[in-house]
């Protein structure tokens, strides 16, 4: 399917998991399970659609504010799920990376992360980049102290300057951002990175999202306008 149509980088905001078992009498750890499941058929189908990036919102710095068990929940998922695709992640040329505030992260996970980042690095064909104890305006302050911290001056920066400092240094702005569960906000992600990012929101809950409706998702992509602040006109010039 590759075009010049295709998004090239597709931001996810799972939400629903909760709901999902909710509505099921489930305990909740049962919807972020099955969220997993959809985190492996969405890699696959981004593998098959040719996208180059799919960034996936896995864990907000708000959602630390969650029942502890909970959190233990998903933490033991990731590490899981990290563990048990290391090898697939290394055959199938997926760099993996992570995204957000490290220093809430416990050693055992953050290893588990820095062992696949670092197998991983040079791999070409997809890359996964998972914010994980994220938020955009966290990411933004974080940014800006390591840009003072190397002494770059007032008059140097720039969009572009500013942009090597945040944590997607290297990758470029998502073009479609996705989010489940019928929730029409950002929530504090990619704040800086979505400027002119295409929005498509459903009310399916992430458990239930399948990669046909990502290619839903897409289709629907390919029928936008963008034009980036400016007229068709100036767009055909350039
Ligand atoms: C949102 O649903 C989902 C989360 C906060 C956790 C998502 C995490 C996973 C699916 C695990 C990710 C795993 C990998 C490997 C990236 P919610 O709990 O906010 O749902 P609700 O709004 O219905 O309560």
């Amino acid at each position: 399917m590759a075009d010049r149509l295709l998004p090239l980088h597709i931001g996810i905001i799972m939400d629903g998991n909760g709901r999902w078992a909710e509505l099921r009498g489930l305990p909740r750890a049962e919807g972020h399970k099955r969220g997993v499941e959809r985190v492996k058929e969405m890699v696959d189908a981004s593998l098959n659609f040719g996208i180059d990036v799919l960034s996936l919102y896995a864990f907000s710095l708000e959602n630390w504010l969650r029942p502890y068990e909970e959190v233990s929940v998903i933490m033991h998922l990731l590490k899981r799920t990290i563990k048990e695709e290391f090898s697939s992640f290394v055959k199938e040329g997926i760099q993996f990376r992570v995204i957000g505030n490290r220093t809430r992260l416990n050693p055992e996970i953050l290893q588990a992360i820095e062992a696949l980042e670092a197998a991983t690095k040079d791999n070409k064909r997809l890359t996964l980049q998972c914010a994980l104890s994220y938020g955009g305006r966290d990411e933004i302050i974080r940014a800006v102290k390591r840009a003072i911290n190397n002494n770059i001056s007032a008059d140097s920066i720039t969009e572009e300057v500013f942009g090597s400092f945040l944590d997607t240094n290297g990758i470029p702005d998502p073009d479609l951002i996705i989010r489940t569960s019928g929730e029409m906000r950002l929530s504090n992600f990619l704040i800086w990175q979505s400027a002119y990012s295409e929005f498509y929101f459903t009310d399916t809950l992430w458990p239930d999202f399948t990669k046909e409706e990502l290619l839903q998702a897409i289709q629907n992509y390919r029928t936008r306008d963008r034009r980036f602040g400016k007229v068709k006109r100036c767009m055909v010039a350039q």
